[in-house]
């Protein structure tokens, strides 16, 4: 897309390009006609995204030998990473951490602010701007809102940028969850994600994870959204604007059984109290949206049941064992995803015989 002198300008001021829409601003955070900065979910469409799931299985199949994990290991062993991830997580680092040394990238970590010179007053721009110095790759982590955004906007007006992922940006997005989980839908349904009924569970209002995986359901034909959440956290308007935009078919509803029956995928989600204001999630009865022995006899047989994980109470430990939980997996396929996705930003996968399976 050309870039007019008044978008350039917009460009220059952060505030004027925070309030552009999303798809307006897709190409700021592109190189070369591919994903540069992946910051949305928006970002990806449908050839881009089965073009990683393929690298992903590729990856993960090669990899089970020592001559394949070599060769994945020297794709990219002239790099470095930084993972800064100052909000807690287990997986998202983890799976990103082990898919930098898939790929061989060496890496380095800030994991608390505290004992980063944050702590003695240097900002957090001028800390993304110090990482820079030092890695090729920033993978991060942050509360602060559209903060993941701003380093993005930052690295590309200085003279030495560095590709930035979102792996969860306060309540807005996480776009590599949502990678990993339709990389889970299509290895679950043979490749086959059109005309799927999903329903997702619990604090919608909140929960990036449910919002970046509604944003990516674009890229297919025919689905159905089922949004199941007490009133109190309901899926957000721009979520619900979105769809009714791009003619998704969706329908809210506060009861779970009634919910779940016709799911192909059924994604459950924790409270996310940690933006609790003044302890809301208290006064709400969250048994009521969890997934117990029970309700494995009244979903589909073929259907899966999905988790970003970490859970509490809202998937009953026994339901583990069943061949329809999928959320072990669904961790374990971002490793693959997010090894894929950091290939494709470096522009390895030219190197890797790609295959079609899906
Ligand atoms: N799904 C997810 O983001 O998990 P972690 O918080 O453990 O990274």
């Amino acid at each position: 897309m050309e870039r007019t002198i008044e978008m350039m300008e917009i460009e220059k001021n952060w505030d004027k390009f925070l309030s552009m829409p999303i798809e307006t601003k897709i190409s700021h955070f592109m190189r070369e006609g591919r994903i540069y900065d992946c910051l949305f979910a928006q970002q990806f469409n449908r050839e881009v995204l089965e073009y990683i799931f393929r690298i992903a299985n590729t990856l993960r199949r090669i990899t089970k030998t020592k001559e394949g994990m070599n060769f994945a290991s020297s794709l990219l062993n002239h790099k470095r990473a930084m993972l800064y991830f100052i909000q807690p997580s287990t997986r998202t680092f983890l799976s990103f951490l082990n898919a930098c040394h898939i790929l061989g990238i060496k890496t380095s970590e800030i994991r608390d602010a505290s004992i980063s010179s944050e702590y003695k007053g240097e900002s957090p721009e001028d800390t993304i701007r110090t990482f820079s110095s030092y890695v090729d790759l920033i993978i991060m982590r942050h509360p602060a809102q559209n903060f993941v955004e701003k380093s993005a906007w930052l690295m590309n007006r200085t003279k030495r940028p560095v590709p930035i992922i979102n792996a969860g940006s306060s309540k807005d997005q996480h776009p590599t969850q949502a990678l990993l989980d339709t990389y889970t839908l299509y290895r679950s349904f043979g490749g086959v994600i059109d005309g799927k009924t999903i329903a997702m569970v619990g604090d919608l209002k909140r929960g990036r994870t449910v919002r970046s995986l509604s944003f990516l359901m674009e890229n297919y034909k025919n689905m159905k959204l089922v949004y199941i959440a007490p009133p109190e956290f309901k899926m957000e308007r721009d979520v619900i604007d979105f769809l009714n935009k791009k003619n998704i078919s969706y329908y809210e509803t506060e009861n779970f059984e009634e919910g779940i029956k016709e799911a192909d995928a059924i994604y459950m989600t924790r409270i996310q109290d940690e933006h609790d204001k003044s302890g809301e999630s208290k006064k709400i009865d969250y048994s009521k949206y969890s997934f117990t022995k029970k309700h494995l006899d009244i979903i589909k047989k073929d259907a899966i049941i999905m988790h970003p994980l970490p859970r509490r109470e809202e998937i009953s430990v026994e339901v583990d064992d069943d061949p329809r939980a999928m959320y072990w997996r669904q961790e374990r396929n971002g490793m693959w995803a997010r090894s894929a996705l950091i290939s494709y930003i470096f522009g390895v996968d030219a190197k890797i015989h790609i295959e079609n399976k899906a």
